[in-house]
């Protein structure tokens, strides 16, 4: 864990511009700098940086933060990786301080298998490029491969000595334990003492995580054995986790976010056939099934993914199983099956790149056209298959959470498959209702289900519409404390003291309580450190750990719409946020306050019926009073203009 005084360092020290300017080429424009986005492809820049908040914001796709959710955002790294990153680019030294002794056991332990799976790494480079028997048997197998030396570089692929313990005589030299060792999955110790390799006679490829650090190996065989395996991996450890990872996702996350798709391939050799043919936007899922937490790594680059797996019957019926994992992660699948059962990596190399693109362009089916021709040939006249077909396609479009996107997969199943569309739609309801209690997603939101619904009566619109006006009123309330808290809206003439807005604000809204869970959290972290007699900084918000408080700070800071010339060209004057403030805030404090008493009322008034004879009677009267308040408020907001 980095301490907290480290991190606020690190945060100082990140200029937006230099970070920022690593990556993009900024021009200036007026008070801030464009480019066109990183974060999706555009031709007119719309991408903003402003170096005296020290936050970006793009106008087209929507992604803003500071210098740390650049780093974390672009480079695809967790926070406190991006902590390292900055900090590493500004050298300021990070003393990782953890608090307990296991914890520091366990990091430590990272930071060594970290280490070791490096050094293994550059091992198994050597071996192949300065030994004899890498020479002619790694390095001659990749050149029969047709493996360029560039790609070998790219990937640091390797090779492992044919004997049992060469790797591990060089390791204890160069200082490593037999724990570590075997904790990294480079060896096993057997009957107590011996130490043999993991990996021998094999070519390596290694396996990388987002920032490129190799955390695992794949090891492949040389000689067609029946009885031993093709490929040798690294047992699951600290650092590893194969379903949390895919393979080619460091070389890869620059180009698919370019492309804003990824394709996504069964094995090692497929992606480094791919890179060498010049199509860098892929990634393998190395043989296992897809899993949830993997496409989400994916999802950090873009929300399109197109399966190429296998045209053989196991690798269709992977890419099956893919594609609701996919889905159900919300993100935008195609599929494409390759002829005569040709893998991605022998189609390459037989038609070369500019053809095996062309080839997925004009074969890349949605998963609904995908299933439909695969069974196609099945389902003929036999209404039974087709209807199985049709549950199959149906289940698949209920794992969509985007309701919109789903109803637009309805259409096209009804229009293809010449079936109502509310037959569909109903199938689809069913299937979520059995589905709810089982599974945690449908729990929450709309459960999945979709119109036809009966249309929501008046009186649940009105109930809506007041919440939305509610919550607005409370962002307005929460936005101007962050934004201009500190402005000075009062001297008071006898003690010469200044009165800031927050102050006022205080005072005002003591006994109100934020609805909004997060515009409460917001306060209360503005408060908690008023109280503490500090000055709070937008920057506390803009930086903050928490990315929702993050994206909403940063939206309140860069203006939605520029003012455009025109206003000034017709002398129109318009008044300046910040003048109108004291009267916007008073304004504010009172609907929130009109609000309250009115929801107020609105319990009294349920408690009515239930209530004796006497309590009756105080409960009308209690209701009259507050009435009454409202009234003065409305005439109060009347007056103020
Ligand atoms: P493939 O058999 O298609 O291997 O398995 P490949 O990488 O394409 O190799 P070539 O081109 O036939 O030489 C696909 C992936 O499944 C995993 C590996 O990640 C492999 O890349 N796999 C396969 C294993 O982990 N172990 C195995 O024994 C076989
Ligand atoms: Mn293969």
């Amino acid at each position: 864990m980095i301490p907290q005084d480290t991190v606020q360092q690190i945060i100082q020290a990140a200029d937006i511009v230099e970070v920022v300017g690593e990556f993009v080429s900024l021009k200036k424009r007026g008070a801030s700098m464009i480019a066109c986005c990183p974060f999706h492809n555009e031709k007119t820049p719309s991408f903003n940086v402003s170096p005296s908040k020290g936050i970006y914001k793009c106008f087209g796709c929507g992604k803003g933060g500071d210098a740390l959710r650049f780093v974390m955002d672009l480079e695809g790294l967790s926070y406190p990786d991006a902590l390292r990153w900055l900090a590493k680019k500004y050298n300021i030294e990070v003393k990782e301080r953890e608090f307990t002794d296991q914890d520091l056991i366990n990091q430590n332990e990272k930071e060594s298998l970290f280490i070791v799976l490096e050094y293994a790494q550059n091992y198994f480079a050597e071996t192949m490029a300065k030994t004899e028997e890498g020479q002619s048997v790694g390095q001659s197998y990749f050149k029969e491969r047709g493996f360029s030396k560039n790609a070998i570089e790219k990937f640091n692929l390797g090779y492992a000595l044919d004997a049992r313990s060469e790797f591990f005589k060089k390791a204890e030299k160069a200082g490593f334990s037999s724990d570590i060792l075997e904790k990294a999955g480079l060896i096993s110790i057997k009957d107590g003492d011996v130490k043999i390799d993991r990996f021998r006679g094999r070519v390596i490829f290694p396996i990388h995580n987002v920032a490129g650090k190799p955390i695992a190996f794949g090891a492949r065989i040389l000689k067609t054995d029946p009885k031993a395996p093709k490929y040798i991996n690294s047992p699951e450890t600290e650092i590893y986790h194969k379903s949390q990872i895919v393979y080619g996702i460091y070389q890869a996350k620059n180009a698919i976010r370019q492309a804003d798709n990824c394709y996504l391939v069964e094995g090692y050799t497929d992606v480094v056939s791919l890179h060498q043919a010049g199509i860098e936007n892929v990634v393998a899922s190395s043989g296992t099934s897809l899993t949830p937490e993997q496409v989400r790594l994916i999802r950090r680059f873009s929300e399109n993914i197109t399966v190429l797996y296998d045209g053989d019957a196991a690798g269709i019926k992977a890419s099956l199983r893919g594609i609701d994992i996919i889905l159900e992660e919300d993100m935008n699948v195609k599929s494409v099956v390759f002829p005569n059962g040709e893998d991605p990596d022998s189609y390459i190399r037989k038609v070369g790149g500019a053809a095996f693109s062309e080839y997925v362009k004009n074969y890349q089916k949605n998963f609904i056209n995908f299933k439909t021709e695969l069974s196609l040939a099945d389902v003929g006249n036999d209404p039974i298959k087709k209807a199985e077909l049709i549950a199959d396609l149906v289940t698949s479009i209920t794992k969509i959470p985007n309701p919109i996107k789903r109803s637009v997969f309805y259409q096209e199943v009804a229009k293809m498959l010449q079936i109502d569309e509310n037959i569909l739609i109903n199938e689809g309801n069913k299937y979520i209702k059995t589905k709810i209690g089982e599974n945690k997603r449908f729990e929450k939101g709309d459960g999945g289900i979709i119109s036809p619904a009966p249309p929501l009566r008046n009186q649940e619109l009105e109930i809506i519409e007041s919440l939305k006006k509610f919550n607005a009123q409370e962002e307005s309330l929460v936005k101007d404390l962050v934004l201009y808290g500190h402005f000075v809206i009062e001297k008071d003439e006898e003690t010469g003291q200044n009165h800031t807005l927050a102050d006022y604000l205080f005072h005002e809204t003591n006994d109100l309580k934020i609805e909004t869970p997060i515009f409460h959290e917001i306060y209360q972290l503005y408060k908690t450190e008023y109280l503490n007699g500090n000055n709070p900084t937008t920057q506390m918000f803009s930086s903050n750990p928490n990315p929702q408080i993050q994206d909403i700070a940063v939206s309140w800071m860069s203006p939605k719409h520029e003012l455009s010339d025109k206003w000034n060209t017709f002398e129109i004057f318009i008044p300046k946020y910040e003048e109108m403030l004291n009267e916007f805030s008073y304004k504010m404090v009172l609907r929130i306050r009109k609000e309250k008493i009115q929801k107020e009322i609105e319990s009294l008034i349920n408690e009515i019926d239930e209530s004796s004879e006497e309590d009756l009677e105080i409960i009308m009267n209690t209701i009259g009073k507050k009435r009454g308040i409202i009234k003065l408020i409305a005439e109060e907001l009347g007056s103020v203009v």
